[in-house]
């Protein structure tokens, strides 16, 4: 398993619509690994493929933060939503391809969601709680939508601009390396 590099906001990638997955190859399966290993080491609790460059509708996440809970890895390949509860939750948001960054969002406190797993298999099951708002944070994902597109246009724009300084001090210290 290797830690892939997370693209960072602004970048073309995160804003487009991905590819529905038809066939999981063992490559795919390969890269639903390393975008564990990925998140697990950032460390965060989602991952889309996007965000490692690969425009594939996948998504890996594990809400378990308890240290004295064992780590529940969620691999969805063409995950949907099959059902949105009308009642609604706002949690304060962040995302690996927006470091240091955190928003409240709003949106449904509960989600039901279909998807194929790593065997091939067909899975559902509903989400609650932080689950529920991360696998929807990471189907935006595979939608090229962000979580500071819920946001006010000023304060996107200046989370933007503190991504633009951020991705040109990256690039100087590695060209500096
Ligand atoms: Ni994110």
């Amino acid at each position: 398993m290797t830690v892939r590099p997370i693209l960072i906001h602004p970048d073309p990638r995160l804003k487009k619509r991905c590819d529905e997955v038809s066939d999981i190859t063992p490559e795919l399966r390969e890269l639903a690994d390393d975008m564990l290993q990925t998140m697990y080491d950032a460390p965060g609790i989602g991952l889309a493929a996007p965000q490692v460059g690969v425009m594939s509708r996948l998504l890996v996440m594990d809400c378990v933060k308890d240290a004295d809970t064992a780590p529940r890895p969620l691999i969805l390949f063409n995950p949907r939503i099959v059902w949105a509860s009308e009642e609604r939750n706002v949690y304060e948001e962040g995302c690996l391809s927006i470091p240091d960054q955190y928003a409240d969002v709003e949106r449904p406190a509960e989600v039901r969601v279909a998807w194929i797993d790593e065997t091939g298999a067909e899975r559902e099951e509903q989400f609650d709680g932080l689950w529920a708002t991360c696998v929807q944070h990471e189907i935006d994902h595979l939608d090229g939508k962000l979580f500071i597109d819920y946001l006010k246009p000023l304060r996107r724009q200046m989370i933007t601009r503190k991504m633009v300084k951020l991705k040109r001090e990256r690039e100087r210290e590695k060209a500096r390396a």
